[in-house]
Order: C-alpha cells, then sequence, then structure tokens
C-alpha cells in the first residue's frame, strides 16, 4: 500500500508505483478536487453517520451541528465522486438512519464499543421532536437524485447480530442501506457474477435487494466498519479485474482488502493518519489467490 499526502493544486498521479492500493491522506473535500475526471470504475463507501461517532479530529464529517449542512456536505462530495466516476460507473453508498439525541449533549464511553463516546451530541432538527426517527439515509439518497445521480436500488442490509437496544417502546433497528447509484443511464453492471441461489437450490436467480449480512468486529478499529461481505457484491457486480475502486472515506481499509481480494485495484481518501495506519495492516497481509471464474460461484 501506498499512502500519499497531495499538496493543493496538484494533479496526483495515482498509479505511477504500481501499488495495489494508494491511500491519499487528507480531507476528502480537498483531496478529491485533485483526481482525475472519468478515472474510476466503480466507488464504495461508508460515510461518516451525521453525529454518530467522534472521530477527535478536526475537519471531520458528522460533527455539523446542522442535519443540512452534513447532507449539502455529503452531496457535494458525491458529486466530486460522480465527476471522477467513469461514465458507465457506479456508487454504492452505505448509510443507516439515526434517532434524534433527545436534547443530551454527549454519551458516555461504552465498555464493549469504545467508539460510542461521543463529546458532542447535534441538536434535535427544527421541526423533528425528542425520539424522532430521523431518514438521514433517504434525506441524503433524494437529495443525491435531485443532485443528478440516478438512484437504483435501495439496498436493505440486515444485520442478523445487530447490537441490542434498551428501547421499550420500538423496534431494534437492524438494518442499514446501501443505495446503488448509477452517473448514467446505461452502466457496468455484472448481474452474473452475484447471482444467487433460488430457494430449492437448483437454479440461479438475480440476487434480491435484502442483503443479509452479520456485522464484523475489527478488533484495531474503535469505529464501525462495514463487513466485507457487504462490500464484495457491490465490487463483483460494479467492476472487473484490474479496474480502479474508490473509497472516499476509507478507514480502516475494508475496500481496499476486498479490492485486493478480487484482483482490482483501489485509492482510498482517509483523513486520519491512524486509520491509515490500521488499513496498512489489515491490507497487507491479504493474498490476491482467486481467479475470476471462482469469484463469480454464488455461495
Ligand atoms: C464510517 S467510517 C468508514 C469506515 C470504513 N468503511 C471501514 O470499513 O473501515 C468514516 C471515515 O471517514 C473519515 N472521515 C471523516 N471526515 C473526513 C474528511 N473530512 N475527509 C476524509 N475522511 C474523513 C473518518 O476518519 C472515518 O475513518
Amino acid at each position: 500500500m501506498k499512502t500519499v499526502t497531495p499538496l493543493s493544486n496538484e494533479q496526483v498521479d495515482i498509479f505511477s508505483s504500481q501499488e495495489p492500493i494508494v491511500v491519499l491522506h487528507g480531507d476528502i473535500r480537498e483531496v478529491i478536487r485533485l483526481l482525475p475526471d472519468n478515472y474510476f470504475q466503480c466507488a464504495v463507501t461508508s460515510p461518516p453517520y451525521w453525529g454518530v461517532r467522534d472521530y477527535g479530529i478536526d475537519g471531520q464529517i458528522g460533527a455539523e451541528p446542522d442535519l443540512d449542512k452534513y447532507i449539502d456536505t455529503l452531496v457535494d462530495v458525491f458529486r466530486e465522486v460522480r465527476r471522477v466516476l467513469k461514465p458507465n460507473g457506479t456508487f454504492w453508498l452505505n448509510i443507516g438512519n439515526t434517532y434524534t439525541s433527545g436534547g443530551r449533549k454527549w454519551r458516555q464511553e461504552d465498555e464493549k464499543n469504545k467508539g460510542r463516546a461521543m463529546s458532542y451530541r447535534p441538536p434535535t432538527p427544527p421541526g423533528l421532536k425528542k425520539k424522532d426517527l430521523i431518514g438521514v439515509a433517504w434525506l441524503l439518497a433524494l437529495k443525491c437524485q435531485l443532485d443528478g445521480w440516478y438512484l437504483r436500488n435501495d439496498i436493505i442490509w440486515y444485520k442478523p447480530n445487530c447490537q441490542p437496544e434498551s428501547v421499550k417502546d420500538r423496534f431494534t433497528v437492524a438494518h442499514e442501506y446501501v443505495f446503488l447509484l448509477t452517473k448514467s443511464e446505461r452502466y457496468y453492471f455484472d448481474q452474473e457474477a452475484i447471482k444467487e441461489r433460488t430457494t430449492n437450490g437448483n437454479g440461479l436467480k438475480n440476487k434480491r435487494s435484502m442483503w443479509s449480512i452479520n456485522t464484523e468486529p475489527c478488533p484495531e478499529a474503535h469505529f464501525a466498519v462495514f463487513p466485507r461481505e457487504l462490500v464484495r457484491p457491490c465490487i463483483l457486480a460494479g467492476s472487473r479485474p484490474n479496474d480502479v475502486i474508490l473509497d472516499p472515506f476509507y478507514g480502516s481499509g475494508t475496500v481496499g482488502i476486498v479490492s485486493k481480494e478480487l484482483s482490482r485495484r483501489c485509492v482510498g481518501i482517509e483523513l486520519k493518519k491512524e486509520y491509515i495506519e490500521i488499513a496498512d495492516k489489515r491490507t497487507s497481509n491479504v493474498q490476491i489467490a482467486l481467479t475470476p471464474e471462482v469469484l463469480k460461484t454464488p455461495k
């Protein structure tokens, strides 16, 4: 893995080193502007959620006191993602909904989940009430659509092993979304690569829009990493071996791991140096072991 800290106004020569993974260190809002147009076949990401994690670094997205500001920031970032995607490219956006904080100003550290500690909590957005579900995921998806993206699927990521919640008057939230967004009306989509078995097990069918995948612990990172099994179908359907995948919020490098496993190349962008170090450790052990034929066999 190669890490680059680009200077402003410096065009990034991403693959001069022939490394399968290149990580660009810096604020996504500045770094992505240095990338060329129409370069990536596919982008997969999980952005910081609004008011859910404190990454403890200046410039972090997700800590805006104002929900509209958060949504607008991400729509601007994703407009740049659209610019750097090839015209037939796809963008797979994982995001979940949240609840209003009910006036609480901070959240205590949780023994099992240290990343839950928060030194701030965003105020309840105007028009909403204490205990309201904020449809952040849908607000973002619909704004992206209005901004020019084609919104093609709202995939439900169902988490059988979701975190228990101490609530008595609503259901435990056990799902998030993966929105499939495209730059054009027609785009590269390898339906065959991700077909699933029919119920009787005798044949194959088009993959359904509900994916049941357990969350995956990442002992090195004190924050939510998305599971490799969630990223895998996105990359298999959205690219071919050797294509270049982008993750604008790279974190601990899950998209890099899966890209490497599937013989794709990957560019990640990440603000926090410590996470880039974690990602480097996680991706350096990955073997490019499978042939495209093996990869296409559904489980
Ligand atoms: C939900 S995490 C991504 C986790 C990742 N999918 C993984 O599997 O590890 C969001 C990431 O966005 C990063 N981030 C927050 N604000 C950023 C910014 N302004 N520019 C670049 N990265 C940022 C955070 O440091 C964090 O690593």
